[in-house]
This record gives structure tokens, C-alpha cells and sequence, in this order.
């Protein structure tokens, strides 16, 4: 596999206006989002909805690349093209979620480890056949009296190297994503500290595996104030703490940092975002990858029925477009308002 062609997708996952969709959710969370709208998770209403967004026209101004689950990297559009085929006709890459989920972390009560090691050399290599070009792994920390432990983020830390380090191996960017959870009343402060600490950790981990860094993206939480905490920081100050954070943790090489929604409204996402990006003087491109900020609007206005095709692109289009724009610095309330 070549480094160029490894450094060359992660620019291009991150060049300028452009950031990702998160279409990756596991079958029981994908239900979960269908649950919501009152639509049965089949698999093929889970096709039709995906290609729905996968087809939108002029995503791809906005989007380039789709993290995919394994069922949609092997479905196909209606016109008999595989997904994949799709999104390259479109100009986006196609990515793939490999982890396994989350599972308690033994010895460790209310903490959690991501699986999904085992046999990993293999599915990447049918991942590249089938046409993926870069990769996702998902830990999850949460903050909570004396959490998180050393041993839990040390744990995730080694999983995520070791899971960037076969992607490699095998010509897909790896998107490491260590999420520090918004649940929780904690302070914006303590979200700081313990992403820092999970940050520095991870890049331990991916130096003492040797993993290049220049071929690699990072998918952080932003710096939040908790869910339930009573001090809610504005976009300006959580703008300030996150990127304080990343230049504290991240290292210069990394050639992109693509944010989680993780649970923030669609608007606050972009806004957040777009207030990071008004700051700049970082060394990475600051994007974005998005599952619920892009989604929450395309699936309500969806629906489940086929009538509503249009309305539900045009949604998608319109957070796809905000979010292009807040890569630059330059989202509006007057572009917010354009939806109509
Ligand atoms: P959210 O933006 O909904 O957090 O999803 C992004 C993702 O891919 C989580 O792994």
C-alpha cells in the first residue's frame, strides 16, 4: 500500500469546505433513529433512506466523505450500483465503521472498551476490495465520580492504535475517535481536563505503535459543559477550551480534526464549529463528522415516504451547506434562514 495514496485521501477527507456524513449507525441504532420517526428499521427501508442522502445533488460540495456500516457498503442503489460505486461517481470516498461497539470494560464498573480486533487484518483488506478507502473506531469515556480511569482510557488508547495501525497496514486512513460523553453535570473544565488526558494518551499509544500520524484523522468530542450542568458554556467559550485542548493534545503531524455531533442540536453543531474556526492559527484543518447534526432534519422531513424524497435532500443539502460554510468561519444566521 502506498503512504501517497494514504496521504492523499486524508487531505482530501478534509480539504477546505468539505467534511463528512456519519451514516454508519449499527442496525439497533439505526432502528433507534427510525424508532423516533415512527418507520420500521427494515433492510430495505434502510436502503432507500441512505440512498437518499447518498444522491443528493450538490452534497458532494459540501461532503467527501460517508462513513458506512457493513450492511450499506454492500448494498446496492436502485439503478443496481453499489453504494460505494455510488459515492465515487459523486466524488466522495467511502469509509466503513470496523469497530464492534462498546462492551464493559472488566474490572472497570460503568466503563467501556471497543472491540472488534480480532480478525480486523482481514476485514480491511475486503473493505479496500469492496471500496472503502478509510477507516472508523469509536471509544467511549465517560466522566462520572472518580471516572474515568487511567486503565479505561489506557485501555481504548491501545485499541485505537492498534486498530489505526492495521488500517494502515492495509491503505485505509484511520479515523480515531476517542468520545468523551456530554452525559453527566460535570463542568465544561472537567471536560477539558479529562479530554486532554485522553487525547495525550491516545497519541502515546499511536507513537508506541508506530502509527504515521500524517495519514490519520482524529474524530474528538468538542470541549462541552455536561448535559445536566447548570453553567452551559456558550459557542464562544467552547470554541476557546476545544481548541486550547487540541493544541495541548494533538500533535502538529495530523493532518485533520473532524468533530462528533455526539448529542448537540444540528444548529449548535455548526455554530460550535464555525466559532472554532473563526479563531484559527491551528496546524490542522478543523471539519466535521456528523451523524445526527446532518441527520436529525433529512429524517424527520422523510418520514418513511417515498413523496418526501425531495424534502428530505433538500434538508440534508441545507446542513450540509451550513456546515461547509462553517469550515470557513462564515456561517450566518441570514444562511440558517435559507432552508425555506
Ligand atoms: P454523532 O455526530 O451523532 O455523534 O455521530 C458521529 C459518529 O460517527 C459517532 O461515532
Amino acid at each position: 500500500m502506498s503512504a501517497d495514496e494514504l496521504l492523499a485521501n486524508a487531505r482530501a477527507i478534509v480539504a477546505p469546505g468539505k467534511g463528512i456524513l456519519a451514516a454508519d449507525e449499527s442496525t439497533p441504532t439505526i432502528k433507534k433513529r427510525f424508532d423516533g420517526i415512527g418507520v420500521e428499521s427494515t433492510e430495505e427501508n434502510r436502503r432507500l433512506y441512505r440512498e437518499l442522502l447518498f444522491t443528493t445533488e450538490g452534497a458532494e460540495k459540501y461532503i467527501s466523505g460517508v462513513i458506512l456500516f457493513d450492511e450499506t457498503l454492500r448494498q446496492n442503489g436502485t439503478d443496481g450500483q453499489p453504494f460505494p460505486k455510488v459515492l465515487q461517481q459523486a466524488g466522495i470516498l467511502p469509509g466503513i465503521k470496523v469497530d464492534k461497539g462498546a462492551k464493559p470494560l472488566a474490572g472497570a464498573p460503568g466503563e467501556k472498551v471497543t472491540e472488534g480486533l480480532d480478525g480486523l487484518r482481514e476485514r480491511c483488506k475486503e473493505y479496500y476490495g469492496l471500496g472503502a478507502r478509510f477507516t472508523k473506531w469509536r471509544a467511549v469515556i465517560a466522566i462520572g465520580d472518580g471516572l474515568p480511569s487511567d486503565y479505561c482510557i489506557q485501555a481504548n488508547a491501545h485499541a485505537l492504535a492498534r486498530f489505526a495501525a492495521l488500517s494502515v497496514e492495509n491503505g485505509l486512513v484511520p479515523i480515531v475517535e476517542p468520545e468523551v460523553l456530554m452525559d453527566g453535570a460535570h463542568t465544561i473544565d472537567t471536560c477539558f481536563e479529562v479530554t486532554e488526558r485522553t487525547l495525550r494518551e491516545v497519541y502515546r499509544a499511536l507513537r508506541d505503535q508506530s502509527v504515521p500520524l500524517d495519514q490519520t484523522l482524529l474524530k474528538p468530542n468538542m470541549v462541552l459543559s455536561g448535559k445536566d450542568c447548570p453553567q452551559q458554556a456558550g459557542p464562544e467559550e467552547v470554541a476557546e477550551k476545544t481548541v486550547a485542548c487540541l493544541k495541548s493534545g494533538v500533535p502538529e503531524a495530523v493532518p485533520g480534526i473532524v468533530f462528533l455531533s455526539g448529542g448537540q442540536s444540528d444548529v449548535e453543531a455548526t455554530v460550535n464549529l464555525n466559532a472554532m474556526n473563526k479563531i484559527g492559527g491551528v496546524p490542522w484543518q478543523l471539519s466535521f463528522s456528523y451523524g445526527r447534526a446532518l441527520q436529525a432534519p433529512p429524517l424527520k422531513a422523510w418520514g418513511g415516504k417515498a413523496h418526501n424524497a425531495a424534502a428530505t435532500q433538500k434538508a440534508f443539502l441545507h446542513r450540509a451547506r451550513c456546515n461547509g460554510a462553517a469550515r470557513f468561519g462564515k456561517y450566518t444566521d441570514a444562511l440558517e434562514q435559507e432552508a425555506a
